[in-house]
């Protein structure tokens, strides 16, 4: 079986960093209720010159620097996100120039919403172990997300736990136990400000009414406490390992009581949940990849580590496999 080895990583936050004091400036919040509901300090948010594309870029390119690979030898460039700064073209397509890339290999953006880092990870192995083109092994996954331009203002369910930022990986196969858990559930929506689904976000109609992402919070935490703790024990089962074998297990950053909660369901070590959702807040697809980029830069990642990333977001999707570190 091939598995997924990552090589390198590479993160790109935006500039301005928006406290809950900020917020609470300009709507009825404060700092003591977001902390407690969920775990979150601040976030970034993008500024001028700063767009989604760009931090992607940035992120991309950081991470293939680090990774000694030749631009000869990527096969695949994948990116994950719903907020790229066009609906086409892709972000991905848009690194070939900028990091001279080679122009023969497929570039694309998979949308599978906060579950985002599984399902780009998985499909680029599938890809990979085609092996279409055996002088090409690498591939540079990025997830990237500026979510601060899809936030009502006015809705301070949604615009309390959301920021932007990107992190990068480039990812090899390697022989070795893998497995993954991918998925989704329509039959879950209920009705949430249009679109049927608990988390949602129209594309802009003729009127060009400003287009903002819906959340039923309740809903999707029942949700989240529900599947991460079967995407993880079916990823671990299925990939022959146990929980022991798993020295970190990475989850999407949404809110730390969901984390809290999957740790104390599932009765695991709550020092191997890596958390940053307290400075980065929910980043959605890019959330993991942003994990994996500050560990590595913490020297947390050691050479074979095995990884357990869990996400989980609008469609309802979820999204969890197995990967280790160099
Ligand atoms: O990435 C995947 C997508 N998203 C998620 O995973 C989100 C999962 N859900 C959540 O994180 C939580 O549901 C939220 C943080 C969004 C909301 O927390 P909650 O504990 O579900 O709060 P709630 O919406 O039930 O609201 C409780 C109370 C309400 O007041 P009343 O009706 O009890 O008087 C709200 O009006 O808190 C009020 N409230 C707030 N108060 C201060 C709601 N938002 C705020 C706020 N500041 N920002």
């Amino acid at each position: 079986m091939y598995s997924v080895k990552i090589i390198s990583t590479g993160l790109a936050l935006p500039s301005r960093t928006i406290t809950n004091d900020d917020l609470a400036k300009v709507e009825e919040t404060d700092d003591a209720w977001i902390r407690k509901r969920t775990g979150i300090g601040e976030r970034r948010f993008t500024g001028d010159g700063e767009s989604a594309n760009q931090l992607a870029l940035d992120a991309a390119r950081s991470a293939f620097e680090k990774s000694g690979v030749s631009k000869e030898q990527i096969g695949l460039v994948m990116v994950a996100t719903l907020s790229g700064n066009y609906s086409t073209p892709s972000v991905a397509s848009q690194m070939q120039e900028p990091l001279s890339l080679p122009k023969d290999i497929p570039y694309l953006d998979v949308n599978a919403a906060c579950s985002g880092a599984a399902y780009a990870i998985e499909f680029a192995r599938s890809y990979l172990a085609a092996n279409l083109n055996p002088q090409k092994p690498y591939a540079i996954v990025t997830g990237v997300e500026e979510l601060s331009k899809l936030l009502d203002p006015s809705d301070r369910t949604t615009n309390i736990i959301f920021g932007d930022g990107a992190g990068a990986v480039v990812m090899t196969l390697e022989e070795g136990s893998y497995a993954s858990t991918l998925g989704a559930e329509s039959s879950l929506a209920i009705n949430c400000g249009g679109a049927k689904n608990s988390i949602s976000l129209n594309t802009p109609d003729a009127s060009h009414t400003p287009s903002y992402i819906r959340m039923d919070g309740k809903e999707v935490f029942r949700f989240a406490v529900r599947i991460l703790p079967y995407c993880i024990s079916e990823t671990v089962s299925k990939a022959g390992l146990t929980f022991e074998d798993i020295d970190w297990f990475i989850c999407h950053q949404a809110n730390k009581r969901i984390i809290d909660h999957v740790v104390r369901a599932m009765k695991l070590p709550k020092e191997k949940f890596y958390c940053n959702v307290d400075h980065i807040g929910n980043t959605s697809g890019a959330s993991i990849f942003i994990c994996l980029a500050e560990m590595e830069e913490q020297g947390l990642l050691h050479s074979g580590d095995t990884l357990l990333l869990a996400g989980f977001g609008s469609g309802l999707t979820w999204g969890s496999c197995v990967v280790r570190y160099r």
